[in-house]
């Protein structure tokens, strides 16, 4: 079990100012933030990052909303932190999302959906990658 999950407050909860909200209702949950930033993702960048979703008839849609304003990854630590992330986060679709979740409050549909979580350990390290370079990892994770 790794300690370790990606989030990502998605370009429509940007727009809608829910940034802090959103990190509010995180660190309310016993999540450490250990790496933020706001950047805006290049196509290149989404599409990568996105790049398991490839074949799937939503992709376009999915690299064209992720590139259309800032979002906001935040590297997180916390025991049992992609399990409990994603059941912070609630279901895919905000209208299957259990109440309290952050998706079920901010989301408006399935595909934009306010916030991401990773769905693996393995997933967790390579996306906190995506973003992060190893300085400031190493400068965040003190050994
Ligand atoms: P996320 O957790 O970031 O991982 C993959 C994303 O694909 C998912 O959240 C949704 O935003 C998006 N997605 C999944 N299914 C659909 C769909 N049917 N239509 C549009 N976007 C989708």
């Amino acid at each position: 079990m790794s300690n370790r999950t990606l989030a990502i407050i998605k370009p429509d909860a940007v727009r809608k100012n829910l940034v802090g909200q959103i990190i509010t209702k995180i660190t309310e949950a016993g999540f450490k933030v250990k790496g933020i930033k706001m950047t805006r993702l290049s196509t290149d960048s989404a599409g990568g990052f996105y790049e398991v979703h490839k074949e799937r008839a939503f992709y376009k849609e999915l690299v064209e909303f992720m590139t259309s304003g800032p979002c906001v990854p935040i590297a997180l630590e916390k025991e049992n932190a992609v399990a409990d992330f994603r059941k912070l986060i609630g279901a895919t679709d905000p209208a299957q999302a259990e109440d309290g979740t952050i998706r079920k409050l901010f989301a408006d549909s399935k595909a934009e959906n306010a916030i991401h979580g990773s769905d693996s350990d393995e997933n967790a390290a390579i996306e906190i990658a995506h973003f992060f370079t190893r300085k400031e990892l190493l400068e965040n994770y003190p050994s």
